[in-house]
């Protein structure tokens, strides 16, 4: 099977992104990593991948002088390195619809709720303040609204009586770490199917 090209975009911590290069390192997701995008130079993400054989590129929004700018310099690089699905992992920007609909459902989204519940910023602290008993994560693609493409995977953590931020966060990135793998996986195999808002997912080919 060819390997599919993946593009990370990234901002912060960058754990999402180190659990996608274990997983290619292990032979558990068979993909190439074409290139690291961060908008944020002192990302710890690109601190995590120094010293590997994965190009990066730096693209800071404060040396463009419009959006348009700053989104086209990041296009430029996805396209000089051929990649074929765009995966954000903590990228912690919005995009304009003219960025989604270049790459039409090829952008994946990880996000630490169960959406359409508890969207955009600070998921985890909107989840505690309700009052929810269940919370989890959700991979996505991307569409023009905030967090509201077709979902590819979820999956639910309970949420504890005695839970902070910080202890349900953890619960959820443990479970982010191995959900956006298999929806990567599942990309890379070509097992997706979208109809309108629903994706299917297709059984595993005989010859893979
Ligand atoms: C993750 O929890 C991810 O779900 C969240 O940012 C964190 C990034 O962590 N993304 C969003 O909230 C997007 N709306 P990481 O940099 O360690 O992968």
């Amino acid at each position: 099977m060819r390997k599919k090209v993946l593009g990370v975009l990234v901002s912060g911590r960058g754990s999402n992104l180190q659990a996608i290069v274990d997983a290619i390192n292990a032979d558990r997701l068979v993909a190439k990593i074409g290139v690291v995008i961060s908008d944020n130079p002192d990302a710890n993400a690109l601190r995590r991948i120094a010293g590997l054989d994965i190009p990066t590129a730096v693209v800071e929004r404060k040396n463009y002088a419009s959006k348009p700018e700053f989104e086209a310099a990041i296009i430029e690089q996805l396209d000089l390195h051929h990649v074929e699905l765009v995966v954000l992992a903590g990228f912690m920007r919005i995009l304009s619809p003219q960025f989604i609909n270049r790459f039409p459902m090829r952008i994946m989204n990880i996000h630490p709720a169960l959406l359409p519940s508890f969207p955009g910023l600070d998921a985890q602290a909107q989840a505690l303040q309700y009052g929810v008993k269940v919370s989890g994560a959700t991979v996505h693609f991307v569409d023009e609204g905030m967090d509201s493409g077709p979902i590819i995977l979820q999956e639910a953590v309970p949420v504890e009586d005695d839970d902070t931020v910080t202890t349900l966060a953890d619960r959820i990135l443990h479970l982010e770490h191995r959900l956006y793998v298999r929806a990567v996986r599942l990309y890379c195999e070509g097992r997706i199917h979208i109809s309108g808002r629903a994706v299917k997912i297709l059984p595993p080919r005989q010859n893979s």
